[in-house]
């Protein structure tokens, strides 16, 4: 997925973003872990401040990786859906308590002793702020599965 900015081609060409550097980011400070990346069809580009997309993709990929377990798998795939793209962040940890789940996205929401849960009440905020939305389906014991959806650019 790149990202762009409405503000002429040089805020386009800086704000380009790879998912793969994110992930790359995140092995790095992770110790090592890999996170799979699936792109299926032309890599789309979404209209936004890049920080921000970037804020949000990162705390949900920060999650996915600290809440899995060693082996565990950490996917990134997007799927464009009409002009919308989906970017979906699965893992294999623990997933979402069913009474949790509704409160996952209010600010200063955790289960974890020193978590602020602020990261996923800051990403659905941004992705809310970018028109898009930010959902959440997960069984206990069978991971998470977060999407975030985006307004992809016209062709
Ligand atoms: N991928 C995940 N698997 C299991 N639980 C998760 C996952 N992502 C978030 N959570 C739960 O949601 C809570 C809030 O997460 P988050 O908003 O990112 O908090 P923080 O800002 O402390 O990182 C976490 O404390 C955890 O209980
Ligand atoms: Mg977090």
């Amino acid at each position: 997925m790149r990202v762009g900015q409405d503000a002429g081609g040089d805020d386009l060409a800086r704000g380009e973003r790879h998912c793969p550097g994110l992930a790359r980011e995140e092995r790095d400070e992770n110790g090592g872990r890999a996170v799979d990346i699936e792109v299926s069809g032309a890599a789309p580009i979404v209209m936004g401040v890049p920080l921000r997309l970037e804020r949000a993709i990162s705390n949900l990929l920060d999650n996915a990786v600290s809440f899995s377990p060693p082996e565990g798998k950490v996917t990134a795939a997007i799927v464009g859906r009409d002009n919308w793209i989906e970017l979906a962040i699965c893992d294999e940890g623990p997933g979402i308590p069913p009474d949790f789940l509704p409160h996952l996205f209010e600010r200063f929401s955790t289960r974890e002793r020193g978590g602020l849960g602020l990261g996923l009440y800051i990403a659905k905020r941004i992705a809310m702020a970018h028109g898009g939305d930010l959902t959440v389906a997960s069984q206990p014991g069978k991971g998470a599965r977060f999407i975030l959806s985006l307004l992809a650019e016209a062709k």
